[in-house]
Formats: C-alpha cells, sequence, structure tokens
C-alpha cells in the first residue's frame, strides 16, 4: 500500500520518478506526489491518479537530480491534495515520503503542538517530519541522526525516505514493516518500495532490513546503519526480472494480459520440479525439511484475499491425497485470536506479493511458537520471502493487475505439487494415481490453452448479464473455493455483488435471492457429486435463475438445463481449480470491461496491502 521512489545522481529526477511511480501505482492511487531538489524545494502533488499529477505539473519547474515521489492508499485522512505525500516539515526545508502507519501519531502530535508545531493535514507522517524537523533544531542533529532517533520513537510500520533542502546532496531511508529497495546504478541511487522502478536503471539491488537505515549520497556513497546506530554490511543482490514483463504486451489491460499469460506461468512455476515421465516431483524446500513435514500432525495456510482461496483448494488437496489435516485461517483473524500453535505444525504462508501486513505479522506469531513455517509467494526477495523458515517460488512474474490472476493458479500449481509430493513419501496415494495425477499436472498448460478458446463465447455472456446488481456462484468440492475467487474477482473490477457458495448450501440462505434477474454461476465440472450438481442446478432453474454453468466438454445433462454452457476440457477433480477458475477470471475481466470500469485499478483496492 501507497508506493515510494525516490532518486539521487547525475540525471535529472523527475521523469525517473514519474516512471517509477507508475509502476508502482497498482500499490495505491488516491494521490500522488514529487519534491525536487534543486537548490530550493519544489513540491507537486495533486489527488488522484499519477496522470493527474503529469498533466499538474505541465510547465512548472521540474528540474533537480535529487527527488522523491509517492503513490498514495489512504490511511489516516481523505485521499485529497492536502494528505497527498510528500509532507513537508514546519520550516518547510524536510521533505517526506511515508508508506506505513504511525500507532502512536496522536501522542507524538500532541506532544509536538505542545511545542508549538501546527499541523496542515490529518495524517501521521506530517507528524513524523515534525518529530525530525524538532530533534534537529533541538539537539542539533544532522539529518540522518534526527531520522535515527525519530523512528526509535515511534511504533508501527513504516518506510521512509527523507530530504533536507540543506544537506541536498543526500537521502536518508528507512524501513520497519514496509518494503524498501535501494538500487545501486553508477553514480546514482534509486530507493523504491519493489524493484519494478528500479529495474530499468540498474539491476544491482540491496534490500533494506527492518529498522534499517541506509544514507546515499550524490557522489556514490551509501552507508546501511540499524535505528541501534550499528553499522551493517549491505548485501548486494542481482536482480533477474525483464522489463517486458513490465509491460502490457499488446493487450487492452494487465488483467487480460496476466490472465493469458497462465499458459506460460503454470509451465514455469513446474519447470524443473516435475517431470511425469521420470515420476518425480522435488520442491527443495519440502526435501530440505521432510522431517518436519512427515511429521506434522496439521497443516495450517494462512493468507488474505485470493491467497486464502488457493488455500483453501491445498486444503482439499492436502486432506484428500496426503492425508494431512489443515485449517485455512485469514491472517488477520488468526493472528488477533491466540491461536493454538504447536512445534509439530507446518504453517504454510501465501503470498503472491509477500509483503501483506497481516501475512507478515501471523508469521511472526507462529515463528515465536516453534512451528515451521513455510512461504509460498510470487514476489522474488520479498518481506515474506525472507522471514519464512523455507518456501518455494511460484514464479509467475510480476503480477500488476489489481485483481489477482495468475499468482492464483500458481499458487495452486504449487500447492498441487507440495501435497503430491508429500503424498508420495507418506504413501497415501497409489502409485498409478500419483501417476495418472502428475501426467494430468504436466499436460494443464496445454488445457488451460484450450479453455482460453472459449474468450468470444465468455464476451457475449458477458454482455448479457453485466447490467445485473447481484450474482450467485456455486460450486461443490474443488470447485467450491473456486466459486469464492470466482465472486470476488466479480466484485473486486465490476463493482457487482456477488457471493460464492457451495451449492448445496445454497438452499440454507442465498436460494431466496433468486429469481430472473440472478445470474447463477455454477462450477460443475465435478466427476464426483456430479448428480448432485445436477440437482443443485434444478433447484435454481426451479427458480428462475439464470444459469451459466462450466462443464467438461461433452457433458449433457447440465448443459441441456443451463442457459449458456462453457465447455472447458476435462481432468481429474484435484486438478480442476486450474482450469475453471479461468472462465470465472475472463467473465469478470469482460463484464467490467463492458460497464467501464477501470479494471487494472478499481476503486478503494491495492495489490500490496502493507497495513492491518
Ligand atoms: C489485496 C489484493 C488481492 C490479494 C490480497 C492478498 O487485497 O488486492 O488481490 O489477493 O491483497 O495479497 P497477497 O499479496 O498477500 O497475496
Amino acid at each position: 500500500m501507497c508506493g515510494i521512489v525516490a532518486y539521487i545522481g547525475q540525471r535529472e529526477a523527475y521523469p525517473i520518478l514519474i516512471k517509477g511511480l507508475q509502476r508502482l501505482e497498482y500499490r495505491g492511487y488516491d494521490s500522488a506526489g514529487v519534491a525536487l531538489l534543486n537548490g530550493g524545494m519544489h513540491i507537486y502533488k495533486r489527488q488522484g491518479k499519477v496522470s493527474d499529477l503529469i498533466a499538474y505539473t505541465e510547465g512548472k519547474d521540474k528540474t533537480g537530480q535529487v527527488g522523491i515521489g509517492h503513490t498514495r492508499w489512504a490511511t489516516h485522512g481523505q485521499p485529497n491534495h492536502i494528505n497527498a505525500h510528500p509532507h513537508c516539515s514546519g520550516n518547510g526545508h524536510l521533505n517526506l515520503v511515508h508508506n506505513g502507519i504511525i500507532e502512536n501519531y496522536s501522542l507524538l502530535k500532541k506532544a509536538l503542538e505542545k511545542l508549538g508545531h501546527t499541523f496542515e493535514s490529518e495524517t501521521d507522517t506530517e507528524v513524523l517530519v515534525h518529530l525530525i524537523e524538532e530533534l534537529q533544531s533541538r539537539d542539533s542533529l544532522t539529518l540522518e541522526e534526527a531520522v535515527r532517533v525519530a523512528l526509535s520513537r515511534v511504533i508501527g510500520a513504516y518506510a521512509i525516505v527523507v530530504i533536507d533542502e540543506r544537506e541536498p546532496g543526500k537521502l536518508v531511508a528507512a524501513r520497519k514493516g514496509s518494503p524498501l529497495v535501494l538500487g545501486i546504478g553508477d553514480d546514482e541511487f534509486l530507493v523504491a518500495s519493489d524493484a519494478t522502478p528500479i529495474i530499468e536503471h540498474t539491476k544491482r539491488v540491496v534490500y533494506l532490513n527492518d529498522e534499517e537505515i541506509a544514507v546515499l549520497s550524490k557522489d556514490g556513497y551509501m552507508q546501511i546503519k540499524t535505528i541501534g546506530n550499528e553499522v551493517q554490511t549491505p548485501y548486494i543482490q542481482e536482480l533477474t526480472l525483464e522489463i517486458e514483463r513490465l509491460e502490457k504486451g499488446g493487450y487492452d489491460h494487465f488483467m487480460l494480459k496476466e490472465i493469458h499469460e497462465q499458459t506460460t506461468t503454470i509451465a514455469d512455476c513446474m519447470r524443473g520440479r516435475l517431470n511425469a515421465t521420470e515420476g518425480w516431483i522435488r520442491l527443495g524446500g519440502v526435501e530440505e525439511f521432510q522431517n518436519r513435514f512427515m511429521k506434522a500432525e496439521r497443516m495450517i495456510i494462512i493468507g488474505c484475499g485470493t491467497s486464502w482461496h488457493a488455500g483453501l483448494v491445498a486444503e482439499y488437496l492436502f486432506e484428500d491425497l496426503a492425508r494431512i489435516p489443515v485449517e485455512v485461517e485469514y491472517a488477520s483473524e488468526f493472528r488477533y485470536r491466540n491461536p493454538i500453535i504447536r512445534e509439530s505444525d507446518v504453517i504454510i504462508a501465501l503470498s503472491q506479493s509477500g509483503e501483506t501486513a497481516d501475512t507478515l505479522a501471523a508469521i511472526e506469531l507462529a515463528r515465536e511458537k516453534g512451528a515451521l513455517v513455510y512461504g509460498v509467494v510470487n514476489v522474488v526477495g520479498s518481506s515474506i520471502s525472507r522471514l519464512t523458515d523455507a518456501g518455494s517460488y511460484i514464479h509467475a512474474g510480476p503480477e500488476i493487475g489489481v485483481a489477482s490472476t495468475k499468482a492464483f493458479t500458481g499458487q495452486v500449481t504449487l500447492l498441487t505439487m507440495m501435497a503430491l509430493q508429500l503424498a508420495h513419501s507418506r504413501g497415501t496415494i497409489s502409485e498409478s494415481y500419483y501417476q495418472r495425477l502428475l501426467t494430468e499436472l504436466e499436460n494443464i498448460p496445454h488445457k488451460v490453452a484450450r479453455v482460453l478458446e472459449c474468450e468470444p463465447q465468455i464476451q457475449y455472456i458477458a454482455q448479457e448479464i453485466q447490467d445485473s446488481h447481484n450474482a450467485l456462484y456455486l460450486g461443490r468440492g474443488f470447485n467450491f473455493p473456486v466459486a469464492l475467487e470466482g465472486a470476488l474477482k466479480l466484485k473486486e473490477i465490476s463493482y457487482i455483488h456477488a457471493e460464492g457458495y457451495p451449492a448445496a448450501e445454497m438452499k440454507h440462505g442465498p436460494i431466496a435471492l433468486i429469481d430472473e434477474n440472478m445470474p447463477v454461476i455454477v462450477t460443475a465440472t465435478n466427476r464426483n457429486a456430479y448428480d448432485k450438481i445436477v440437482s443443485n442446478i434444478q433447484e435454481v432453474k426451479a427458480r428462475k435463475g439464470k444459469v451459466i454453468a462450466i462443464v467438461s466438454e461433452g457433458e449433457k445433462a447440465i448443459s441441456e438445463m443451463a442457459d449458456y454452457t462453457i465447455e472447458i476440457p476435462e481432468t481429474e477433480d484435484p486438478l480442476a481449480p486450474l482450469l475453471s477458475v479461468i472462465p470465472l477470471q475472463l467473465l469478470s475481466y469482460y463484464i467490467a470491461v463492458g460497464r467501464g470500469c477501470n479494471v487494472d485499478q478499481p476503486r478503494n483496492l491495492a495489490k500490496s496491502v502493507t497495513v492491518e
């Protein structure tokens, strides 16, 4: 949440900051702003998107080789110009951008007000910049020292970058709980919330650790210290990300591109880890902790949003195939409900971004209790990937559309491999079934390509139902989490109210809502309980509901009842979510486009939720 970018070097900062902010816009788009140092300080901020900021700065002085920028997802205070970052100190010398939440800001604010400080905005960030100013003037501290002392008084999460017009050749950056990456170029540095604004300038990066402060100078000097004032040796890493993966590649939206990429991202997730001909699956992290996994009495899967839905699919997989009891928890509930965690538990943390604040906090809790924590993450080098005991990347590449698509199928692919590897080691499935699932899983990317062929048909159905006010998604077994995910996709990007339900549970409530205006999207590819789902569809039709059914190729009974039928290739039940979710992603996409919604940046949402 909120994106930060900063530059110091020999080039003009403004274009670098703006391009960086556009790359980070998925993190928030309530307002955007920059501060540039060039003799004095130029500050430009605007409510709305980065494009509004660009229009606003037209014809204004944007020179300067040092600058900071911010794109905001509002937490404290409305998304207006005044609350937009950067925030300025009372004396006008300092400017600061911040991602995170300063929890004790109101106490600090009162103390500063007593000392004569006045505040323009409602933000916690403005309090922090005034605190730094106060420490500088009261104790004659340098910028770096004042930042260090101020942060030792702050409770909460932050990633910040500060500039001071009296020390114009310097950027000071720090983090705790919110991510920050330093890019090291030739005689220049960049700082950003993730590597995407950095990649086109340099591939050499340092991921700042919690409670570290970096001082970056125009002359190429870099020093990293802890808040406790200990000098640290930076660990410089080489990024492997390719710039093309951050572009739309001819598609109208990132979301559509990412839906189509699933033919390759699922294959990338399996590459080097599965060989059906030779009959093996190998996830390095699972092998390394084989003992703990074999002895696991229980697995607890934690995540938020779409990642939580992938966790629900995994519950079916681990219990069905590996016979390990599983609980799936929203990270936000888990961390605050005094959960019972035993050393014999394995915790699996699911996160696309690797930065979700609630998931991070839940991981810390589980580690304190001695459980093994395994991360399944997309973003390489992210906080979760560094905090967990072991883990596997899903290798889906950057996911930029706010509504998650390819990360979901990446997570499900990875968790399917994990369940199969464990099932095989634990001897809980027959050799022939194991082999059949391996062969089928390896073949899934080809089947995904065939599912995508139904795009024109889905486009048509989307037009037919795009004016609905509500929608119901139903599924059974492995397809129940898919129904939840389908409903979430529709809500997120088209603002149509939608609910996902287990098909049989419908008669305990949602059936009351069904009439001829209610589209009911039923994912009915199941071989198991097929007859039951046929009956559920009959129940909907009896109430004149409009049924859109997703069935396996050649299916007859449901196709005859449904108003619209989308046929997808047949597969084994445990692998069904990898195919059946794709028509639902496309359906939401085309409904949102038809309603004129901003698909990649839906209102009020952000891709990376770094506040609790
Ligand atoms: C936000 C995003 C969702 C995502 C969720 C969890 O709400 O908009 O798409 O599923 O966060 O994010 P994570 O990065 O932890 O998977």
